[in-house]
């Protein structure tokens, strides 16, 4: 039996949860951040090694600026309260996207909490903040070409992206019922399993995480192959 060693999330469905429990987006963003520490501790005791979440999008600048301060501010104070006890259950924590477009205030927090953690080994866990699947692969290229590389390939590429260094997730899954990538990982999912969850992240529980890792343990990976 195979366990995953990396998932990927796409945590959607909070902005509906919270208009639906109490008529207000912003409160299903509140729940769903607090959902993501109950889904770290899952995954560990699964003994997943890389847990990558989707937090925000380059697209989710499209958004009224009254929520994306609310998400902001949500960030800041995540990090601020759970901070020592990430640190604490050795936990490492590590950040992509585009971090140089984001709010100058957040800059030195992504910066201590990667130093601080660097060290940790009971799972990483990745951000994925102000990220974006093109944006990523417009600058991988571009490094490529101010290096001057000659040959062009997987690996190259790979390594120039902002997972360098990570393996690619072997599970993707998005909650809130859509069936789409929302340009999310779109070089490392090339073979990745995908699970759509017709829950709202924020109710998204370990019951949940377990079957998908049970099903996963009984799919044939064939990655092009035959695999008799
Ligand atoms: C995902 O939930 C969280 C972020 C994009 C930050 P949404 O806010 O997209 O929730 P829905 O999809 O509108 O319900
Ligand atoms: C994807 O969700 C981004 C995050 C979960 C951070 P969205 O709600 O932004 O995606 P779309 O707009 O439904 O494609
Ligand atoms: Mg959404």
């Amino acid at each position: 039996m195979i366990l995953p060693s990396h998932i990927a999330i796409i945590m959607d469905g909070n902005g509906r949860w919270g208009l639906k429990k109490y008529n207000d987006r912003n409160k299903g963003h509140y729940y769903g951040l607090q959902n993501i520490n109950k889904v770290i501790e899952h995954c560990i005791k699964l003994k997943i090694k890389y847990l990558t979440l989707y937090t925000f999008s380059t697209e989710n600048w499209n958004r009224p600026k009254k929520e994306i301060n609310y998400l902001f501010y949500l960030f800041k104070y995540f990090y601020k309260k759970n901070f020592n006890k990430l640190n604490k259950n050795n936990i490492r924590i590590k950040f992509i996207g585009d971090l140089i477009n984001i709010p100058k205030d957040l800059k030195p927090i992504i910066k201590k909490i990667q130093e601080k953690t660097k060290k940790n080994n009971a799972i990483t866990v990745v951000f994925a903040f102000n990220y974006g699947a093109k944006s990523e692969l417009i600058n991988a290229f571009k490094s490529i070409l101010k290096n001057k590389n000659k040959v062009i390939n997987e690996e190259l590429i790979t390594n120039n992206l902002y997972t360098k260094n990570i393996p690619d997730p072997d599970i993707l899954i998005r909650t809130g019922g859509n069936k789409r990538l929302s340009n999310f990982l779109l070089w490392q999912l090339s073979y990745a399993e995908l699970f759509f969850v017709n829950k709202n992240w924020p109710d998204f529980n370990f019951l949940d995480l377990k079957k998908i890792v049970n099903t996963f343990t009984s799919i044939k990976r064939k990655f092009g192959g035959l695999n008799e």
